[in-house]
C-alpha cells in the first residue's frame, strides 16, 4: 500500500553536505575530504549534545561552530574560505536522483516532505537553490519542536502535519543514527546507505535498505 507521506531528512540524504568544501577543493587542497567530515561529525555532535543537555540552538550556529572547530583542527585554512564555506553550505547540491523521484512519488499521490534539523531559512535556501521549490508539501524544521533528532518530538512533527499515525509515514533518511530513532518511533523507515556503510543500532533495524531514491519507484 502506498504511504500516506514519504518524508526525508535533508543533509546527507536529499542535499550532499560534503558538497560545500568540494566547491572549493582547489583552494583547499586535499584537505577538503578531512575538513568536511569533520565539520560534519561535529555538527552533529553539537546537536546531540545540546538536545540532551537541554540547550538548543540554531542548526546554523551548530553547522557555524562545527566549521569552526575542523578548520582550528585541521589547520592551515586560508581565514577567507570560512565565509565561502558557510555560503556554500546554504547551496548544497542535491543528489542527480532526487527531482525525478520526489516527482514520480508525488505524481502516485502520496504527500512529499522534508523533516530537517535545519532552520527553515537554511532549508528554504537549500530547496530553492537544488531548484526544488515544488517538491514538497511540507518542509518541516525541527525549530518547531525545539530540539534535535532523534527526538520524538520531531518525528512527530510529521505525524502531527499529515494527521497519520506514524506506521503511514515511509521516512528516508542516509543518517542510520536518524533511521534508529524514526524506527523507535514508530516510522516505516528506508535507510539510504550511498556510501555501502556498515549497519549498527541492529535492535532498530531499517525497514528496507537502498543505496539512492530510486528504490522507492520500484
Ligand atoms: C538533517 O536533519 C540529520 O542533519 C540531518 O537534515
Amino acid at each position: 500500500m502506498q504511504p500516506a507521506a514519504f518524508v526525508f531528512d535533508a543533509y546527507g540524504t536529499l542535499f550532499d553536505v560534503h558538497s560545500a568544501a568540494a566547491r572549493h577543493a582547489d583552494a583547499l587542497g586535499e584537505k577538503w575530504v578531512a575538513l568536511s567530515e569533520l565539520w560534519r561529525t561535529k555538527q552533529l555532535e553539537y546537536t546531540w549534545v545540546r538536545a540532551l543537555a537541554g540547550k538548543h540552538c540554531s542548526f546554523w550556529k551548530v553547522t557555524k561552530d562545527g566549521l569552526d572547530y575542523a578548520i582550528a583542527s585541521v589547520g592551515g585554512i586560508d581565514s577567507g574560505l570560512r565565509g565561502e564555506l558557510l555560503a556554500s553550505y546554504r547551496q548544497l547540491a542535491a543528489y542527480p536522483e532526487v527531482p525525478e523521484c520526489l516527482k514520480a512519488l508525488k505524481a502516485r499521490g502520496s504527500a512529499v516532505a522534508i523533516l530537517s534539523n535545519g532552520d527553515p531559512d537554511m532549508l528554504a535556501d537549500a530547496v530553492n537553490s537544488a531548484g526544488l521549490a515544488d517538491a514538497f508539501d511540507a518542509v518541516l524544521s525541527v525549530e518547531d519542536a525545539g530540539v534535535y533528532k532523534p527526538s520524538h518530538r520531531v518525528y512527530q512533527l510529521a505525524t502531527a502535519r499529515f494527521g497519520v499515525v506514524p506506521q503511514a509515514v515511509s521516512f528516508q533518511s542516509s543518517n542510520r543514527w536518524d533511521i534508529a530513532g524514526a524506527k523507535s518511533f514508530g516510522f516505516r523507515t528506508v535507510w539510504i546507505n550511498r556510501t555501502g556503510r556498515p549497519d549498527e543500532y541492529l535492535d532498530l533495524a531499517a525497514d528496507e535498505v537502498l543505496k539512492d531514491l530510486t528504490g522507492l519507484l520500484t
